[in-house]
């Protein structure tokens, strides 16, 4: 095998497109610590087999979510390959493609695992272990203790899964033993249960055939209640049949009754006739004055209404018309006097004011002196103020004096005032009262009149009546009512009679109706009769088939109650059978799988010690053949400058032969030993191309320069081009770019800003 061309987009730091085409030979690919060397060549692993070092949904560079696609092609046997694996979607899901020389061979997952299978001859194990040294892988082969070297070797070598699969046989196995043991402390009596189960359904088969013989019981009670409710029920038929036909009975004889009567009651009014006629000849004249009589009943009662009327007013009383002089003549009086009583009152105001004016003057005279200035023409007073005190002082005198006479006049005018209001107010009086007893006086002369001409009109309506005018009209009307109750009577029995004679003919037509209804109704009746006795209904067999059919229903709902008893134990022996069947059908089962566990304990034991005994073969195969590869590439190496190298089969510890002897490697220089570590792994390389039937003729070897000094690295350099002829293609990783120089070809991985990278051949 040898790649011929690799192709990276969005692939973890490989974001941009990065199509490299790969030399065959010693290749190095070097770059910066984290710039994507060993990502670069995992990107083979990921491509052929789908297998990378995180979950498919990390591969995809960080951040982008266009689909990542990487391709590998490579020459094998003569032909060209190409494997495309693709990452796309959200899901991130994954499409896989193969082609040979230009034909697609393979598409899917699965499909392109097979094929890559197919002709390398190897599955991704296989092929890691064989094609890719990881990093530090060679170190570890002498750093690690005697058991973890040798489970890194076996792991390589593909025992481990041999170990595993022992491990997981012995386990099986014993779990199995575990479960058998368990299940025997449980596993029931196989013949205590059949014995159980016989007795069981012999159970359930009596318990059955009682139910049958509960139920052929219920059968016979149920058709003797059948039997007897359709006689009771055919007998209550009858009994509605009689009923109906005694009320149809009952109502043509209540028509044959009536009938009869009415015929008997017709005949008699009949015979009534005669008499009637008779009888209305009597009372016609005496009914025929009924109107008359009752309009002078009326016409007298008229009369006499009256008559009381005006007697009730009684005689009339002479009564003087009312005179209105007196009263006029003392209101007037009255009048003046008390007009003069208020010309006093003004003129005394008057007087009283005049006088305290003249007092104010005389009170202002005697305060001043005549030496003094007249306050109101300020002149001097002088002598003459004697004078007008004087003159003031008579004035004075004066006004009191009028006002005295004034006084005196008024008390006078005061009393006659009173006296002629007094006399004014009596008149007054008498005049109201008289007026009074003068209207009612016009009022009883009106009623008097009033009722006078109702007499004379009552009196003349009678007379042309030709009512006698009797001297008490009472005693007139007393006998005119007893005449017009006797005349009533006989009209009104006219009247009756009349209305019975109107009826003769009526009475023949109804009479001859009644008698056709009366032979109807009793014709009726005889048929009626015939058939009840048809009939031949008696009220006992009604009630004997009620009671026989109480009995039957009862005894049914008894033979029931048992069948259904009965059906319930069977049901209950049947499920307890059926119990038991199960039972000892889960018994057998639980046996045949006891049955089962101890086959399958002894075969997984044997599995077990089978794989034991072939891990131990392989194991003990390899160690020699690995011992004489790494021996023979060792010596390549280093020109055979040691008597030999032999890995010890037991911890794949490496020994050194030395003039005769063999050493543990801690004897030897440290180049010596990253010698013995690279022809270790090679020959654990092609142990597994050996093993897996394939060569694929490719080595990935990443950082194997590690923390060599350049002394060592020269010889490993030597060592990996000496190897050139073993393979056809060698990848080594590492971050020492002064590797480019001393190797035919190299790629160089140049780290990007935010976590990018590209690589290019150089
Ligand atoms: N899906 C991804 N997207 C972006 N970067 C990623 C993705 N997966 C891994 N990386 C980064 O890729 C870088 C390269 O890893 P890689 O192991 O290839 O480095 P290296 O060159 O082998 O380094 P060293 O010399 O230390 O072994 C790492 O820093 C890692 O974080
Ligand atoms: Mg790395």
């Amino acid at each position: 095998m040898r790649i011929t061309r690799l192709y990276l987009r969005n692939y973890r730091v490989y974001e941009e497109p990065v199509d490299l085409e790969v030399p065959a030979g010693l290749i190095g690919i070097y770059g910066l610590n984290g710039s994507g060397k060993s990502a670069l060549l995992e990107s083979i692993l990921w491509t052929l087999f789908g297998r990378a070092r995180t979950a498919k949904e990390e591969i995809r560079t960080a951040g982008i979510l266009g689909d990542c696609v990487t391709e590998v092609e490579f020459e094998h046997e003569d032909h060209l390959y190409l494997f495309r694996r693709i990452i796309t979607g959200q899901v991130a899901a994954v499409r896989a493609h193969a082609w040979c020389d230009g034909s697609q061979m393979a598409e899917g997952v699965t499909d392109v695992k097979r094929y890559v299978e197919f002709i390398l001859g190897m599955n991704d194990a296989s092929f890691r272990a064989s094609v890719f040294a990881e990093q530090n892988q060679l170190s570890a082969f002498s750093d690690h203790t005697p058991a973890e070297r040798r489970k890194l070797v076996l792991g390589l070598l593909g025992v481990t899964p041999l170990d595993g699969a022992r491990d997981q046989a012995r386990k099986d196995a014993r779990e199995t033993r575990v479960a058998l043991d368990r299940l025997r402390v449980v596993l029931a009596d196989l013949g205590e249960l059949e014995q159980h189960l016989v007795s069981a359904e012999a159970a359930a088969e009596e318990t059955e055939r009682a139910a049958g013989a509960g139920e052929l019981a219920e059968a016979a009670a149920r058709v003797a209640t059948d039997r007897a409710d359709t006689e009771y029920e055919r007998l209550a038929g009858v009994a509605q049949a009689h009923r109906e036909l005694v009320h149809q009975g009952q109502t043509h004889r209540a028509d044959l009754d009536r009938a009869t009567q009415r015929v008997q009651a017709l005949r008699a009014e009949g015979e009534d006739m005669d008499q009637a006629r008779a009888r209305l000849g009597s009372l016609s004249d005496r009914a025929a004055g009924l109107a008359g009589t009752e309009e002078h009943l009326r016409l007298s009662r008229t009369v006499a209404q009256a008559r009381d009327g005006l007697d009730a007013l009684g005689c009339l009383v002479e009564v003087t018309p009312p005179d209105p002089e007196p009263a006029t003549a003392a209101r007037e009086k009255a009048d003046a006097d008390s007009a003069r009583l208020a010309d006093i009152d003004g003129e005394r105001r008057a007087m009283k004011a005049e006088r305290d004016r003249t007092a104010e003057a005389w009170e202002t005279a005697h305060e001043l002196s005549g030496d003094e200035s007249c306050p109101l023409c300020g002149q001097a007073l002088g002598e003459a103020f004697a004078s007008v005190r004087y003159r003031r002082a008579a004035d004075l005198d004066l006004a009191d004096q009028r006002l005295a006479a004034l006084d005196g006049e008024r008390s006078a005018l005061a009393t006659a005032a009173a006296a002629s209001k007094g006399t004014s107010e009596r008149e007054d009086a008498a005049l109201w009262t008289a007026q009074k007893a003068w209207d009612a006086h016009q009022r009883a002369v009106d009623r008097q009149c009033d009722a006078q001409a109702r007499l004379d009109v009552a009196l003349a309506a009678a007379t042309s009546a030709g009512v006698q005018a009797p001297d008490v009209w009472v005693i007139r009307v007393e006998e005119l009512a007893a005449e017009v109750a006797d005349r009533r009577r006989a009209a009104e029995e006219c009247g009756r009679l009349r209305g019975r004679l109107d009826r003769q003919a009526s009475i023949a037509t109804e009479l001859a109706e009644e008698l056709a209804r009366r032979d109807q109704a009793h014709e009726a009746v005889v048929v009626l009769r015939d058939m009840v006795r048809e009939l031949g209904f008696r009220d006992e067999d009604l009630d004997a088939a009620g009671a026989a059919r109480t009995r039957y229903n009862r005894e049914l709902a008894e033979a029931t109650s048992r069948s259904q008893d009965a059906r319930v134990a069977a049901a209950q022996a049947r499920t307890r059978a059926e119990g038991a069947a199960t039972e000892l059908e889960g018994a057998r089962a639980q046996h045949a799988k006891a049955e089962e566990l101890t086959g399958n304990a002894r075969h997984l034991g044997r599995v077990a010690d089978l794989l034991s005994g072939f891990r131990d073969t392989v194991v003990a195969t390899i160690g020699p053949r690995l011992s004489a590869q790494a021996a023979e590439l060792f010596g390549e190496l280093t020109d055979h400058e040691y008597d030999r190298l032999e890995v010890d089969p037991e911890t794949y510890e490496i020994k050194l032969g030395d003039q005769g002897i063999l050493y543990g490697m801690g004897r030897f220089s440290g180049s010596e030993t990253d010698l013995a570590n690279l022809a270790l792994r090679v020959a654990v390389s092609e142990q597994v191309g050996f093993q897996s039937g394939g060569a694929v003729g490719l080595l990935v070897l990443d950082e194997v320069f590690g923390p060599l000094d350049d002394d060592r690295k020269e010889r490993m350099l030597g060592a990996l081009q000496r190897l050139g002829g073993r393979f056809r293609q060698i990848l080594v990783i590492t971050h020492d770019s002064a590797i480019k120089e001393q190797l035919p070809s190299a790629i160089e991985v140049v780290k990007l800003p935010g976590r990018r990278a590209t690589a290019r051949l150089v």
